[in-house]
């Protein structure tokens, strides 16, 4: 049996609270030499020896890092949530190829939004305007829950004039702000306040059929 080598393992962190780090996770940072990620991520796991780098934005720079380390260890990368939904994972996979990495799934903000209004989300539409504001798509408007990842101030004006322009009275609509961390913040709010608000980057937008969850 070929024997694959899988040199890079993409670490579902969840939303940002350690109670939302699953035991897998634990496990694969625990084997980790290198772990790669956020600051917020990389304090998630205090008792790691691994050694640390710190990334921030910039995506070519990310990439650049984990191909130099690469050349001597293997590379644990933190990314929050699950690595399956907008994720720097997609990117890593990419680049370094399915066969070379191991995924571990995470707990999605998107799961936790739902479960504030415990509602399913199997039917949901799920739409990211995390970098820049997508092409407006027409299965927005017919769709009955819609989460949107709206870490961006601008994220709000573009739901607000292209998903819910129409039938906004139709729709209940949650602000979603640090969710499962100390500062977690719910709002229910009107089509005319949500471009006024300021959010910050871990922010998840839900919009939902009122006679859903009346
Ligand atoms: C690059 S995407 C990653 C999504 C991630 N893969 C997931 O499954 O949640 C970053 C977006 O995730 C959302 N996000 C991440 N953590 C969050 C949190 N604790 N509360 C609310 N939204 C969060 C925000 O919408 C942010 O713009």
């Amino acid at each position: 049996m070929e024997v694959i080598d899988r040199t890079i393992t993409i670490v579902g962190c969840g939303p940002g609270s350690v109670d939302y780090v699953t035991g897998a996770a634990e496990n694969a940072v625990d084997r980790a030499e290198v772990l790669v990620g956020a600051q917020r991520l990389l304090d998630l796991f205090q008792n790691s020896s691994a050694e640390r780098v710190v990334v921030g934005g910039g995506i070519s720079e990310v990439l650049e890092e984990i191909e130099n380390r690469l050349s001597a260890t293997s590379v644990t990368i933190l990314v929050t949530g699950d690595p399956g939904l907008f994720s720097l994972a997609k990117l890593v996979i990419e680049r370094f190829g399915r066969d070379r990495c191991r995924i571990i799934p995470g707990i999605s903000s998107v799961q936790a939004a739902f479960a504030q209004i415990g509602l399913d989300w199997a039917d949901a539409k799920i739409v990211s305007t995390h970098k820049q504001d997508p092409e407006p798509h027409p299965s927005l408007r017919s769709a009955e829950k819609i989460a949107i990842l709206a870490g961006r101030k601008p994220s709000l004006k573009w739901i607000a004039d292209h998903v819910l322009a129409d039938f906004a009275d139709d729709r209940r609509i949650f602000v979603m702000e640090n969710l499962t961390l100390d500062d977690e913040t719910i709002r229910e709010v009107r089509h005319d306040e949500l471009s006024t608000l300021n959010v910050g980057p871990n922010t998840v937008v839900v919009i939902v059929k009122r006679s859903l969850i009346e």
